[in-house]
């Protein structure tokens, strides 16, 4: 297999192509290498670069240049695989690094094309490129470094370029999960033991506890590639159990009538039903509902009767969702029965349609920020207008509003709850296999 470089500056990989396991590559012939310049593709005089069309500063590779480099890449050495590194382009991750890596072994010839200034002439890269790559959401000077990264991540699945080739498919992000935590001598570093299970020569014992470690930080740590990549059945029950315990409750006391004005609301069965289905689904531990209104209670008390009666033959489903809902006369009581169960008080997540201020204002991708507490977690959904300044206050955190695009925002309670329980616990995958 042939890799050909592209780049304003060919000499820049001269001592990373020469150094440990990419010189043996070289020397056992798993892989070679052609780099070259893009001046080595200009005719006398020409420049490689011009200044970009439209006004403003700036220089553009010239489309030219790269029509003669890929025609002499590819008499050399066949129709490559032609990437073009621009962050602009699909972001590398170790899914993209193992299809790529597919894709080369077939082809045998991989082009890299490294841009610099203002980037290559649009014509261009629309005419020749196969994938346009970028190492992530931020711009370097040049794609130099883009294609060193680009290189170090495919060569390791290239049969015979990395000794063990099951560690490679064992490492972080080769599934749903990182690795687990390496040590290595002295048993006691700066005060620190390395733990003792993996001293204790039981290999089935050592790999139950390095599964368990991985699995439980790649949810503390990395919980936005394990929803995206938890497939099997299996790996969503471990991850399951690495995600702390959560718990909705839906205020009907404290809550916003009018601008300036709080007070209480009437209970719905809708929500009381609804917003159980969608936390069964999402795996809450418990739904709570706060009222103090005594004939709301009874309201209430009727409605959780019936589904645990008649209901039950009704809908069996609606059943056991409906099972997670306890009746409540205040926030302090849901926090003193959640204490109860879980040994430690729930952390309060409030949820506001408006951007709040004042308060500790938390994102969709901040689960790490909450979970690293290790306590349960409360949201705390509010009727009629929203929840009460006070209830606000009260919040260690307040997750952003849900919004569209437009305007208007006026989401029902139970909607709100489902987007919220998704959107926090969800699984969101990128691929399907
Ligand atoms: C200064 S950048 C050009 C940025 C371009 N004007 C833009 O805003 O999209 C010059 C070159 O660096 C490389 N580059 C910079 N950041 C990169 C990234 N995050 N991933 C891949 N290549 C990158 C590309 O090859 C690009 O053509």
């Amino acid at each position: 297999m042939n890799i050909s470089i592209l780049s304003v500056f060919p000499s820049l990989y001269k001592d990373f192509l020469e150094t440990s396991l990419l010189k043996r590559a070289q020397a056992e012939g798993h892989v070679s290498f052609t780099v070259a310049g893009f001046t080595d593709f200009c005719t006398p005089k020409e420049r490689l670069d011009g200044p970009t069309a439209g006004h403003g500063a700036g220089m553009a590779i010239r489309p030219e240049v790269i029509g003669r480099a890929v025609e002499h890449f590819e008499q050399q050495h066949g129709v490559a695989y032609r990437i073009f590194l621009t962050p602009q382009g699909k972001r590398l991750d170790q899914d993209l690094v193992r299809d790529i890596a597919r894709i080369i072994q077939e082809k045998k010839h991989l082009m890299v094309v490294a841009g610099r200034y203002e980037g290559i002439d649009a014509r261009a890269q629309e005419k020749y490129v196969d994938l346009e790559l970028s190492i992530g959401d931020y711009v370097l000077m040049g794609g130099d470094l883009p294609a060193m990264v680009l290189l170090e991540a495919l060569l390791r699945y290239i049969p015979g370029v990395v000794g063990r080739s099951e560690s490679v498919e064992k490492d972080s992000f080769s599934g749903p999960f990182v690795d687990f935590p390496t040590y290595t001598a002295p048993a006691v570093w700066d005060g620190k033991a390395i733990p003792e299970v993996l001293l204790s020569g039981n290999h089935a014992v050592i790999d139950a506890w390095r599964k368990k470690v991985a699995v439980e930080k790649s949810v503390k740590k990395h919980f936005e590639w394990v929803r995206s990549h938890c497939i099997q059945d299996e790996d969503r029950a471990l991850a399951a159990q690495s995600i702390p315990p959560h718990y909705i409750v839906l205020m009907h006391d404290e809550v916003i009538l009018e601008p300036g004005v709080t007070g209480t609301s009437s209970v719905t069965s809708l929500d009381i039903h609804d917003i159980a289905r969608s936390a069964k689904t999402y795996g809450l531990e418990g739904y709570y509902l706060v009222t103090s209104l005594l004939d709301q209670q009874a309201i209430v008390r009727k409605i959780l009767e019936f589904w645990e009666t008649s209901g039950i033959e009704y809908n069996k489903q609606r059943h056991h969702a409906v099972s997670l809902v306890s009746l409540m006369g205040s926030l302090d009581q849901v926090m003193e029965a959640i204490e109860r169960k879980e040994g430690k008080r729930p952390i309060l997540v409030g949820t506001s349609a408006r951007k709040c201020s004042g308060v500790r204002q938390i994102t969709y991708k901040d689960q790490d920020v909450v979970w690293k507490e290790d306590r349960p977690v409360l949201f705390i959904l509010g009727t009629a207008k929203g929840l009460a300044p006070q209830v606000m206050e009260r919040c260690e955190y307040v997750l952003a509003p849900i919004e569209g695009f437009l305007k208007f925002n006026h989401l029902s309670v139970r909607s709100a709850a489902a987007v919220i329980f998704d959107r926090w616990l969800g699984i969101n995958l990128v691929k399907l296999d």
